[in-house]
């Protein structure tokens, strides 16, 4: 089993331990309730860097919507068996007041890319990210850190951030990992009906449409979903739906 980290003093003398003996870290940063998806990028991880780290936060900062964070699934003794098998080495699962001792009074902050699509349907979420990513990547000191395109305006912030920052980190982009319908991996799948699963995989096949966005929007709005936005940014066109309470999110490459 992956050793699993919890207090900072901990995790900070292992880091060391791992530097001073010039292995490479990998970082997988999740909120936990692991799937595929994740497992993915902990396998790409594995191939790629010495040491693999997943850390296992469920960030408050980034949830505008309470209820959103209290029906987040909680699954750390799965999550530590799932990242085990898959290549960890640690699970570093920190707890809430060591990594904001300042109570969230320090931000950061990014005012172009973060104003439209979910930042825009989403107030504050990008600065919760944002500032978490950093005081992981700050904590962990990773020569890679591996996220997701399924949150692909994350990806290209995240990216953008180290950029601006000087971090010296490599980020590594994961294709999305989707069921064999088409339906992108997410932690909030479960909260799905059975007959919402069956309609959910529409939101996939709408995007991939070549229509224009307004018609992907009135389609999926004749089949049943709520939709918050359909947009196309550079090459890719983005969209979130919500179903059943559910909100889901996804991309395709145009
Ligand atoms: O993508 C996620 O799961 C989260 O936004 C992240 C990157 C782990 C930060 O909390």
């Amino acid at each position: 089993m992956s050793e699993l980290i919890q207090s900072l003093e901990g995790w900070v003398d292992y880091r060391d331990r791992v530097l001073a003996s010039g292995q490479p870290i990998g970082l997988v940063a999740t909120m936990g309730a692991l799937h595929e998806g994740h497992l993915e990028l902990i396998r790409r991880a594995r191939t790629e860097t010495d040491c693999v780290v997943v850390s296992v936060f469920l960030n408050p900062t980034q949830f505008n919507d309470p209820k959103d964070l209290e029906r987040y699934p909680k699954t750390l003794g799965v999550d530590l068996s799932l990242a085990t098998e898959a290549g960890a080495n640690v699970i570093f699962a920190p707890s809430r007041d060591s990594l904001y001792p300042d109570n969230f009074s320090y931000k950061v902050a990014e005012t172009v890319l973060s104003s439209n699509l979910e930042g825009e349907h989403r107030p504050g979420h990008f600065e919760g990210v944002l500032t978490v990513v950093m005081k992981l990547l700050n904590l962990v000191r990773p020569t890679r850190a591996y996220f997701g395109e399924k949150d692909y305006q994350q990806l290209k912030l995240i990216e953008g951030m180290a950029r601006a920052f000087f971090l010296g980190v490599e980020i590594v982009p994961v294709a999305t990992v989707r069921e064999a319908d088409g339906l992108a991996l997410s932690s909030r799948n479960v909260h799905l009906t059975a007959e919402g699963r069956k309609m959910a995989p529409e939101f996939h096949r709408s995007l991939k449409q070549t229509t224009t966005i307004e018609e992907v929007r009135r389609d999926l709005e004749d089949k049943g979903f709520t939709v918050e936005y359909v947009e196309e940014v550079g090459q890719r066109r983005l969209g979130a739906v919500v179903l059943e309470n559910v909100r889901l999110i996804d991309n395709v490459p145009i």
